[in-house]
């Protein structure tokens, strides 16, 4: 029977459904060497990206509750399919708590190409969601956006399956409809970054959001009034499942 872990003060959480959101985590911990941290992989309910939006959001919140409960006040959902589910019903339900949530970045790959084709790959619930249709009507005008739905993805990378033949068919219709701007929109995909970079031609640029997600986590963070000078602690909670060593994980029973 798990434990229920010490947050050791953690006024911000990082969430997601396995290892993605650690990208975002270390871009926060660059920034912030001494802030306290708080990590939570929900590998025994992942991968999001094969639930139902529905599932997502009710689970999401159940996970952020648990945080606020142990002190969190800054929840940063570092996945982009709990974002796309949950983070206005987040937002709505939890007003005392301030969420951040990811979409993929539309908004620099419209700056940046110059073919006026650009790629999102991302899970399906990314694309189901609300949030991902109000960007490409914000974002996406005159652009052709390939969504490529990568099912199956994230979960090979979680788990270190086989991503290759993935990759290879995930990135067939990017390459042939001639996109020169990538946009990773989930967070498990910087982890294959190079394997990716490989199968594009030269010169197609992809773009990671974590940092600016990073850089709005700790504004949110400052306008909390959160203390960024604690003792530099990051916590590893996982609600269980497969994983492996990476991380030192702590088993919550949740
Ligand atoms: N890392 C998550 C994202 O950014 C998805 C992985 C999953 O399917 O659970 O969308």
């Amino acid at each position: 029977m798990a434990a229920d872990p010490d947050v050791r003060g953690a006024n911000i959480a990082v969430l997601d459904s396995g290892i993605g959101g650690t990208g975002v985590l270390a871009e926060i911990r660059e920034r912030a060497p001494a802030v306290d941290l708080v990590y939570v992989a929900d590998h025994g309910f992942g991968a999001y990206g094969e639930r139902t939006l529905d599932e997502v959001r009710a689970r999401t919140e159940f996970l952020a509750r648990y945080l606020i409960d142990r002190g969190v006040r800054v929840v940063v959902i570092a996945c982009n399919s709990a974002s796309a589910a949950a983070l206005h019903h987040l937002r709505e339900r939890l007003p005392d708590t301030s969420f951040v949530g990811m979409e993929p970045a539309l908004k620099p790959a419209a700056e940046r190409t110059r073919t006026g084709v650009v790629a999102i790959l991302a899970t399906g619930a990314t694309f189901q969601g609300e949030l991902f249709k109000s960007l490409v009507d914000v974002h996406g005008e005159g652009l052709n956006v390939i969504e490529q739905a990568c099912p199956g993805l994230a979960w090979a990378i979680e788990t270190g399956g086989d991503t290759s033949s993935l990759l290879d068919r995930y990135l067939a219709p990017v390459i042939e409809r001639g996109a020169d701007v990538v946009v990773l929109g989930c967070t498990h995909y910087p982890l294959v970054r190079d394997d990716i970079e490989r199968r594009l031609p030269a010169g197609t640029e992809i773009i990671d959001p974590a940092p600016a997600v990073a850089r709005q986590a700790l504004r949110v963070a400052e306008e909390a009034g959160i203390d960024l000078a604690g003792g530099g602690s990051t916590t590893y909670l996982t609600t269980g499942g497969d994983h492996d060593g990476r991380f030192p994980w702590e088993t919550a029973a949740i």
